[in-house]
């Protein structure tokens, strides 16, 4: 199992979770957060004064999938929807899950993940 985390900007929110649904992956967490990136966000000039904006609104998204598949799914899914071509488009990362439990039934692993019955 692995989970994507993919910070995205806060517009890109619908487009994002449309493009996740149109790919089939349910199961999504979605927060806001706050984030800089490389380019530590922007500076902007405030009543004449430059005032540094190191941390920006972001959307991060979190999504657990069955296998290496779907990962690549729904990292596909999210670059495509949050791609502006810009700096600061975001972030996708992947990582191994060791565990997942449905609470409701007790199911483990892969069943836990796959839509319930
Ligand atoms: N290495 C990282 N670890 C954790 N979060 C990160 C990391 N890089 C980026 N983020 C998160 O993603 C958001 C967007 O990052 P951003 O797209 O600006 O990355 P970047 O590496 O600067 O790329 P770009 O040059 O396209 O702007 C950040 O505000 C932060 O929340
Ligand atoms: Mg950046």
């Amino acid at each position: 199992m692995y989970k994507i985390e993919a910070i995205v900007r806060e517009e890109a929110l619908e487009d994002v979770k449309d493009a996740l649904i149109a790919a089939d992956i349910r199961g999504i967490t979605v927060s806001q957060v706050m984030g800089c990136g490389t380019q530590m966000g922007y500076t902007q000039l405030v009543r004449g004064n430059k005032v540094s904006m190191t941390m920006l609104p972001k959307i991060k998204f979190e999504i657990v999938v069955s296998d290496e598949t779907w990962a690549n799914r729904a990292v596909e899914a999210i670059r495509q929807a949050a791609y502006s071509g810009n700096p600061g488009d975001g972030k996708i990362f992947v990582l191994d899950v060791a565990r997942a439990v449905r609470i409701r039934t007790g199911e483990e692993g892969r069943e836990a993940i796959a839509p319930a019955q």
